[in-house]
């Protein structure tokens, strides 16, 4: 039987980089001690409190469907901090409730890309995003950005990219780099969409984690709310990515249209997950400092480690749960590296090129084990880059 060429290819085919990872998950499983830095997952669970409001609003009887877009409370108290990090007035009609980010990334393209339309979206760039554009029949194109910026966005080079697009997704603070957008980048941004017609829609799932710098959301930019899609999620920012709840914002008449695609695609978000959401986001920034914290202090530590050796470049890391290092010293792809610390020290990290081009000769390190492990696994990865170096240099 046929399958629609939306679904196959969907992931574009070929090598994507992730080998490296499921060698690492096999190994594991064979008994071999693995420390893994690759996966963008917390290694604490979802605080007691939350799980503890999860299962009082299930036992309450909120077990049954919810509202599709979204229960009315979370969208309140989504709309709400919404408004209080941008300045931009937001109601409950400008929040639909989704499962997960991810969902949202799917529902924003669905909403604004017809079959064939071309979409933008920066490279490096967080896994699934041209297959998500892929998923609603628009055309995945991919800006470069570039590590001698720091990987930060050049406007002039999306602008160059723009003829015809309909799109542009961006993700600050961003995975994989961990670099947060300045505001003279998002406001070149901001220009581009604006001269070129395009909705941006602005992947703010890691807004919590911001170690250096500050997290601007391109809602808050003049001009911007009416074309903005913001998508974000309760994963990252409360341990909570088993839960599939996020959400996206935007104009009251794109979330009316997407209402309607929830209704005939997800029906909606469980009423206790979003109530235990609706607590987590109201337990204040406390808890949401206690989630990022661990992360905060390993980069701390990561800093300190690598400040002892000149063979890996530390791209700046200013947010998120992740370290991207230049491995070009070793004179290796960033595949070659990660291939050969997991066989000769069980270290697992991801290699730039699953990220795409842009990051080739890069590795990238997630901060998600503990601090012990964390910071022993990392000074081994840099003797091994200074030997590598070394015997380049000798050659
Ligand atoms: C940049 C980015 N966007 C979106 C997501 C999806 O998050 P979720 O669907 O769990 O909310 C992730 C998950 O790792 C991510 O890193």
């Amino acid at each position: 039987m046929q399958l629609s060429r939306r679904i196959t290819h969907l992931t574009g085919g070929g090598s994507d980089g992730w080998d490296v990872f499921y060698r690492a998950r096999r190994m594991k499983a064979e008994g071999v001690p693995v420390s893994e830095l690759t996966i963008g997952e917390h290694d604490i669970r979802t605080h007691a409190s939350i799980l503890a409001a999860m299962d009082a609003s299930a036992r309450g009887g909120h077990t049954g469907y919810a509202m599709v877009p979204g229960v009315a409370s979370l969208r309140e108290t989504v709309a709400k901090r919404i408004q209080e990090q941008t300045g931009v007035p937001t109601t409950a009609d400008n929040v639909l409730i989704t499962p997960g980010g991810q969902a949202a990334l799917f529902a924003a393209h669905a909403a604004t890309c017809n079959s064939g339309d071309t979409a933008l979206y920066l490279d490096p760039y967080y896994a699934t995003y041209p297959g998500t554009i892929r998923g609603v029949g628009a055309v995945a194109k991919a800006v470069q950005t570039h590590a001698e910026d720091a990987f930060q966005p050049r406007a002039a080079e999306i602008d160059a990219a723009a003829e015809g697009a309909v799109s542009l997704l961006i993700n600050s603070p961003n995975n994989p780099t961990g670099v947060v957008y300045s505001r003279e980048t998002l406001e070149g941004i901001a220009e581009v969409c604006k001269k070129r017609d395009l909705w941006l829609i602005s992947d703010e799932v890691y807004d919590t984690q911001v170690w250096e710098g500050e997290h601007i959301s391109p809602r808050a930019l003049p001009g911007m709310a009416e074309r903005t899609l913001v998508v974000g999620s309760m994963s990252k920012s409360h341990a909570m990515t088993g839960s599939r709840c996020g959400w996206i914002v935007g104009p009251a008449e794109v979330i009316n249209h997407l209402i309607n695609l929830a209704t005939h695609t997800t029906y909606g978000v469980p009423g206790f997950v979003q109530d235990a959401a609706d607590f987590a986001l109201n337990a204040g920034a406390e808890l949401e400092e206690e989630i990022a914290a661990p992360f905060r202090r390993r980069r701390q530590l990561a800093k300190e480690i690598l400040a002892g050796q000149n063979t890996l470049g530390l791209v700046p890391a200013q947010g998120a749960m992740y370290l991207m290092l230049d491995v070009r010293a070793t004179g290796m792809s960033g595949e070659d590296f990660a291939n050969a610390l997991l066989d000769t020290h069980h270290i697992a990290v991801m290699p730039g090129e699953s990220f795409g081009q842009a990051a080739a000769g890069h590795i990238r390190v997630a901060m998600t084990i503990a601090d012990d492990e964390f910071a022993q696994a990392l000074q081994t990865l840099c003797t091994f880059a200074t030997e590598r170096a070394n015997a380049v240099a000798a050659q």
